[in-house]
């Protein structure tokens, strides 16, 4: 792990905070920006103020702070970067979490996310400030940072969890964002729930061995426990939780999978056969070694076939290569997909047969180069940003929406560059990211590596 007597990595490099809100307008720009690219693109990551003790401080507590890069026309308009208010970033018992780890758009309102119960904060689209949403109905429990959006519905489903109150749930909004179903979900320990799954029938659960219960044990024991108070649990299971779309708890079909921790899902579709398909980035172990953020294990992009008949799961891994941050054509949540895209680990990518105590070091943990990867043809293909630059989480967008290629848009990201210690917002074709960039944004400040990034369109907010 990384000591506190080494400093705190999540401090240091792209990974330290930036001090101030900036605001800067008509960005240079080299290539050609997409005309139809009409809307923003927007990170978050934790961005933590004042004095923080590097012995404890986790990567994940820090309070959140928004990029956004706003294109219309062919032009990148602005570049504004903003503290999410409410953010306290301190762990106590009424607000333990800031809104810091994911950004979208649902009911016309533009969301900052975070699970383990504090409610969503609401951005305004020009940036001139956030609200947190404590009093709808829907989060005043808190939410989650990767809610799925249903292409057939347009309903946002949910598994979140509240780290005090020691609850799991699984909610449905409408289109409209208002809360549509809720019904719990019966775990033990307290675990993360980052993520879930959807297919066109089901709603899919992960519980893995990361939990409340086995800090709190750490804690017992006299030992040192990091702001994020969930660590890897010898004594949790792992297991998904199965249940119909839109069901309750009493449907929930329990089915062991490999021992990992899993923060993020590619995707996931139904098969004939009655199983399902679940692509996901897992961990060997997390929070084990490295207690102050996921540098312990490589993550691996596995292929899970899950049957809940029989209550088997078999696993194949389906990348030549350590990623993170996976991304499908949104329009495919649920359905069979061809195509992913992810950040990359390593300056040049690090292959997964490589000696996996190199991905404990400090450099293999940074990302690197963009990764494609055909799932059916198994095929993996790389962009290399140039030495020094890296990308963080890469963004779909099609190219309209009469696309039927499962390829044919755009990749956006922000790519940090090392050498001039500023970002970027690289456009790549999706279908041909092997060639130069369509259009880069240069922005005027860095980006510190943080969480997640999406694009959201203009008309996504009835603009
Ligand atoms: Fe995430």
């Amino acid at each position: 792990m990384f000591s506190a007597s080494e400093g705190n990595f999540y401090l240091s490099g792209n990974f330290a905070p930036v001090e101030q809100e900036i605001s800067a307008a008509q960005l240079p720009v080299t290539g050609s920006l997409p005309r139809d690219l009409n809307g923003r693109y927007i990170r978050i990551g934790p961005n933590p103020r004042g004095d923080v003790d590097p012995a404890t401080y986790h990567w994940f507590t820090g309070p959140g702070m928004v990029h956004g890069i706003r294109l219309r026309d062919g032009r990148a308009e602005w570049y504004r970067s903003r503290f999410v208010e409410g953010s306290d970033g301190v762990l106590n018992t009424e607000k333990h979490a800031a809104p810091n780890t994911n950004v979208i758009a649902h009911g016309g309102r533009i969301l900052t996310l975070i699970e383990s119960g504090t409610p969503p904060a609401e951005l305004d689209p020009e940036f001139a400030g956030t609200t947190v949403l404590a009093e709808d109905e829907a989060f005043g429990s808190g939410f989650t940072a990767h809610p799925k959006l249903d292409p057939a519905t347009g309903e946002l489903h949910a598994v979140t969890f509240s780290i005090t109150q020691g609850t799991a749930r699984y909610v449905v909004l409408d289109p409209e964002g208002r809360t549509k179903h809720t019904t719990d979900i019966d775990v033990d320990d307290n675990p993360m729930l980052h993520d879930m799954a959807l297919t066109e029938t089901r709603a899919i659960v992960l519980d893995l061995p990361v939990t409340l219960a086995a800090a709190i044990r750490c804690m017992e024991a006299g030992e040192p426990v990091s702001t994020l108070p969930m660590i890897w649990d010898e004594q949790h299971p792992a297991r998904v939780g199965v249940l119909p779309i839109g069901g309750t708890s009493d449907q929930i079909n329990w089915v062991e999978v490999p021992r990992c921790y899993v923060f993020h899902i590619l995707n996931a579709f139904d098969n004939p056969d009655g199983s399902f398909t679940l692509d996901v980035v897992r961990y060997d172990e997390l929070f084990l070694r490295d207690m102050l953020g996921p540098g312990g294990s490589v993550p691996t992009l596995v292929r899970w076939t899950v049957n809940p008949a029989t209550g088997k799961t078999s696993e194949d891994v389906i990348c030549d290569y350590s990623v993170e941050f996976p991304r499908i054509d949104g329009r495919l949540t649920g359905r069979p997909h061809r195509y992913g895209w992810f950040a990359g680990y390593g300056a040049g990518g690090i292959e997964i047969t490589d000696d996996v105590e190199r991905a404990h070091t400090r450099d293999g943990f940074e990302t690197g180069p963009l990764v494609k990867v055909d799932t059916v043809l198994g095929v993996t293909q790389l962009h290399d940003y140039g030495p020094g630059r890296v990308t963080m989480e890469p963004a779909f967008v099609p190219r309209s929406d009469s696309t039927s290629e499962q390829d044919d848009g755009w990749i956006l990201s922000v790519v940090h560059d090392g050498n001039v210690n500023r970002a970027e917002l690289v456009v790549l074709d999706a279908a041909d990211i092997t060639a130069a960039p369509v259009a880069r944004v240069h922005l005027p400040a860095r980006i510190p590596f943080g969480f997640h990034g999406n694009w959201i369109d203009d008309r996504e907010l009835g603009l």
